[in-house]
């Protein structure tokens, strides 16, 4: 399944990557490859117009540091744009840019920053903004402290940007893919039938409302606890004693873009890598996929995520019981 320090055999759309001066892949699979590299190497390495989406979190400038390291808000867009400008060269014409960005505070007084707004204008120069997401994770801890549950004068932040960018105004996408459960009063409602008459905003709702297209079109709030908390990818680090990643994206958050966005063995590169969810949530769903990371012990927990144990059902159940739950939740 995954082979250490080479590209796995088949992998012939990778060949132009064995002339380029990263070296050999940490490590390869069936769909894809995880490099030890910095993101910028790998950007100017990739041909343009030759991927068809860019999922990633970056390191956000968050006050409070991360072990990884943080550009601080005064210099954020000013090092991000470097690589945004060569995701924008690598995208295909149908290509997006999917960017999951968190808030942050200014140092010391209970004011917000506005980094990740002026970074999204800045990219609205270069892309197209196709639609603004919100990732609300109901699990958050409060924070920071000082306001949140010392002084009481702010409430949680539990929601990150998603800014979904792409080249052209009209990236792929299909929203058929991504249809959720209908909510029980839909169900009613498609069962009883529906009188086409005006709401009271003066929408004209029309007949078509009672079809049944086989779910509802999901709304741009995304809703995952991030409760990971016994996934062998976790046990996995414990057991061989390797630092988890500290900042994890839910596989379920990337699972919706790849679905909403792109086809089977389209071709998906996540340049801040981190414990390569992305690279998984791919090999899963059969997209092909090009990670890069800068941290050794990430990359060599990662591969955790490509291990395929032979008992493992109760502790994933567990997690991905209380994701579905979640979700089902937003649905309704
Ligand atoms: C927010 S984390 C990504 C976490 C990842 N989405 C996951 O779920 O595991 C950002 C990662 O970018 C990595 N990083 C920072 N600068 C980088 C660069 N220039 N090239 C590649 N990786 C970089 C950091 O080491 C960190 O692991």
């Amino acid at each position: 399944m995954l082979v250490k320090n080479r590209f796995a055999d088949g992998l012939d759309w990778a060949d132009g990557l064995r002339q380029s001066k990263l070296g050999p892949p940490a490590y390869s699979t069936p769909f894809g490859a995880m490099f030890h590299a910095d993101a910028l190497d790998m950007l100017h390495s990739l041909p343009s117009d030759s991927i068809d989406l860019v999922m990633t979190s970056p390191p956000f400038a968050l006050t409070r540091k991360k072990e990884y390291g943080n550009e601080p808000i005064e210099r954020y867009i000013g090092w991000l744009m470097p690589f945004c400008l060569e995701i924008k060269r690598i995208l295909k014409p149908t290509g997006s840019f999917v960017l999951d960005i968190g808030g942050s505070w200014v140092p010391g007084v209970p004011v917000r920053s506005i980094y990740h707004f002026a970074l999204a204008v800045k990219l609205a120069e270069e892309f197209h903004l196709a639609q603004e997401f919100y990732w609300y994770n109901p699990a958050r801890l409060p924070s920071p402290a000082e306001w949140v549950t010392v002084r009481r004068i702010r409430v949680k932040d539990s929601v990150n940007m998603v800014w979904w960018f792409s080249k052209s105004e009209y990236p792929k996408a299909d929203n058929k893919r991504v249809l959720q459960p209908y909510s029980e009063s839909m169900k009613s409602l498609l069962k009883s039938g529906y009188t086409a008459k005006k709401r009271p905003s003066g929408h004209d709702i029309s007949e078509n409302f009672s079809k049944d297209n086989g779910g509802a079109i999901p709304p741009n709030l995304i809703q995952i606890a991030n409760t990971e908390s016994n996934s062998y990818y976790l046990r996995a680090c414990r057991e061989r004693e390797i630092k988890p990643h500290p900042a994890r994206y839910p596989e379920a958050l990337v699972k919706f873009f790849l679905d909403f966005l792109t086809d089977e063995d389209d071709l998906v590169y996540d340049p801040f890598g981190g414990s390569n969810v992305t690279g998984s949530a791919c090999e899963s769903s059969r997209r092909r996929w090009l990670a890069t990371e800068t941290t050794r012990e990430y990359i060599e927990g990662s591969t955790f995520r490509f291990e395929t144990p032979l008992f493992d059902s109760q502790a994933n159940n567990k997690d991905s019981s209380r994701q579905n739950a979640a979700q089902t939740r937003s649905k309704s």
